[in-house]
């Protein structure tokens, strides 16, 4: 799948991913009204990964409403990243969003740089369930929650989210993280605080996929540093059912998409094993 965030902003792009070979695509988040998001810099190359505080700029779930509609016949589910600074919010965009057309529901309570929305409200475990239960009471469309891994344990949070009715949990959303430029001692990004990922947070994802595995029974989604095919297996063998993919698109281009599916394909057939469901949690077994 397509990570949210990235690329996800309007049908022409939605379709193109699509067409490069994603079983599914994640949009970028939208909430109720339109957000301008940050000054520049919203995204740098640190030496380790990449960061970004671009601070949720989207266009309000009004007027994303009609690239939903437009993007319905790209050939995969599309899944609306839906994020509130309440719980009526949620529940007022995630209605607006399955009426335009969403397959699937991501609720992002776990961005890092946006205050009263995101990771505040995915680390408090009573507010994430109470989100979660209010969006399912209102929707019939599948509900992925996707997590913080800026919490002390990721578990506790799957175990809210899976309480509240979540269908799926989405592992891992950025690291919180921030970059200084020596010369002039200043902050390099202009929200100062931002978000960590790419291949820097490949270990602390797969980490949480494997807790969250052994913890809950709803599948889990595997996102943070997946580049290749080896990384969509790690993910899988830790216990992910399916994985997103996001910071490699900007290095590696749309290709990564049709390459990681032919490597999975052939991962399987050299090991014998007739699907991917096949190896899901198998290092649990080990
Ligand atoms: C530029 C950028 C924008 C992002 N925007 C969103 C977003 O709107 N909603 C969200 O849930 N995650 C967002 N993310 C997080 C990604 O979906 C993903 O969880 C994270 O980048 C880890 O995966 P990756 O290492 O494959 O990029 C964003 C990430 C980046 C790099």
């Amino acid at each position: 799948m397509l990570a949210a965030g990235i690329l996800g902003l309007s049908s022409l792009s939605l379709k193109r991913i699509a067409e490069a070979g994603a079983g599914a695509v994640v949009t970028k988040s939208v909430g109720l009204k339109p957000r301008t998001g940050y000054a520049n810099p919203t995204v740098v190359q640190t030496d380790c990964g990449t960061l970004n505080a671009m601070g949720l700029p989207n266009p309000g779930i009004f007027c994303f409403a009609k690239e939903i509609r437009e993007a319905k016949v790209i050939g995969c589910p599309i899944i609306v990243s839906v994020y509130g600074f309440s719980v009526e919010e949620f529940v007022e965009v995630a209605k607006k969003a399955e009426e335009a057309g969403a397959a699937a529901l991501e609720l992002n309570v776990s961005c890092p740089h946006v205050e009263k929305t995101g990771s505040e409200i995915g680390q408090d475990t009573q507010l994430l369930e109470a989100v979660v239960r209010a969006v399912k009471a209102e929707t019939s469309k599948p509900v992925f929650v996707k997590l913080t891994p800026n919490v002390t344990n990721i578990v506790e949070c799957a175990r809210a989210a899976e309480e509240g009715g979540a269908d799926a949990v989405t592992a891992i959303n950025t690291v919180r993280a921030l970059a200084i430029n020596a010369e002039t001692a200043k902050l390099v990004l202009g929200n100062k605080i931002g978000g960590l990922s790419g291949p820097a947070i490949k270990s602390i994802a797969l980490r949480c996929v494997y807790e969250i595995y052994r913890e809950v029974k709803v599948p889990v989604i595997g996102c943070g540093g997946v580049s290749d095919w080896r990384d969509a297996v790690e993910f899988m063998l830790a216990g992910a059912t399916a994985v997103q993919v996001g910071t490699a698109i900007a290095f590696k281009g749309l290709e990564v998409f049709r390459s990681i599916n032919k490597g999975i394909e052939a991962y399987l057939e050299t090991k014998g094993y007739p699907s991917v469901r096949n190896i899901v949690g198998l290092s649990h077994r080990c």
